[in-house]
């Protein structure tokens, strides 16, 4: 079974979707559309009657509502319908609570236990997990608290993103692990080409390194970001 990415354009670059229940890496320096990326999925599955969490780390539940907007995404129509959940993991020690629902600082085992109690509750089909390091500041063994989120995932049923995000653009994860615990590895680049008429310009692109069960081509495709979110050119393959 195939859970359709509701990304313009990578559905048919693998096979119909992400295949149900995996776990999928989503990696790219700053900038590069993953959240984007991340909300159109989830946003996505909403339409096509799947409920999600989205876990924010990095930014605020109010500014992901805000850039949604923007694409015309209206995420808390459906939170209010408790379709969606945005689970606050954002906070920093000494600012008060604002959401429904929210983590503070906290340890991996009590983290994934809200997590996963929110998806049953939800009966969630889609989970982002926007991002991983964060999740990993204070931590020690994370080699191990990394396998240990990955058996969470694959056990509590939903088809996953775990956006990472990398300083090189040439690393597709920030502690090398990652990737083991994930049945799908896609990296979005930005990067500056110089144009036929030696102008420089920047060029979005998206590479899907791994992606199991599935035949895909190993190429860049080029994206833009418009009105209705990331759009793929499946005929523009890249080298
Ligand atoms: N409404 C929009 N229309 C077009 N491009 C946008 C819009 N909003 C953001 N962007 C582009 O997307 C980038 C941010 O994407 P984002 O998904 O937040 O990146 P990441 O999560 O990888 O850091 C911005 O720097 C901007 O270039
Ligand atoms: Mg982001």
């Amino acid at each position: 079974m195939r859970v359709r990415t509701g990304i313009n354009g990578l559905d048919e670059l693998i096979e119909g979707g992400f295949p149900e229940r995996s776990t999928i890496l989503l990696s790219g320096t700053p900038g590069t559309g993953k959240t984007i990326f991340c909300l159109q999925y989830i946003y996505g599955g909403l339409q096509m009657g799947e409920n999600g969490i989205y876990i924010t780390l990095e930014e605020k539940p109010e500014e992901l509502r805000r850039e949604a907007e923007r694409f015309s995404w209206d995420l808390k129509r459906y939170e209010d319908q408790n379709r969606l959940v945005i689970l606050d993991a954002s906070a920093r020690a000494g600012l008060p609570p604002t959401e429904k629902h929210f983590l503070e600082d906290t340890d991996i085992e009590s983290f994934l236990n809200k997590v996963y109690n929110l998806t049953s509750e939800i009966q969630a089909k889609r989970l982002v997990l926007d991002s991983l390091p964060p999740l990993f500041e204070r931590e020690e063994n994370i080699r191990s608290e990394i396998y240990k989120i990955g058996r969470i995932l694959s056990e509590i049923g939903c088809t996953s993103i775990i956006v990472s995000e990398t300083s090189d653009e040439n690393k597709f994860s920030r502690f090398g692990v990652e990737e083991f615990i994930a049945r799908g590895l896609i990296t979005l680049h930005l990067e500056e080409i110089e144009s036929r008429l030696k102008v420089r310009e920047c060029r979005r692109s998206i590479f899907i390194r791994k992606m199991r069960e599935t035949k895909h081509k190993v190429r860049r495709y080029p994206f833009s970001i418009g009105e209705n979110g990331i759009n793929i050119d499946v005929k523009g393959e890249l080298l």
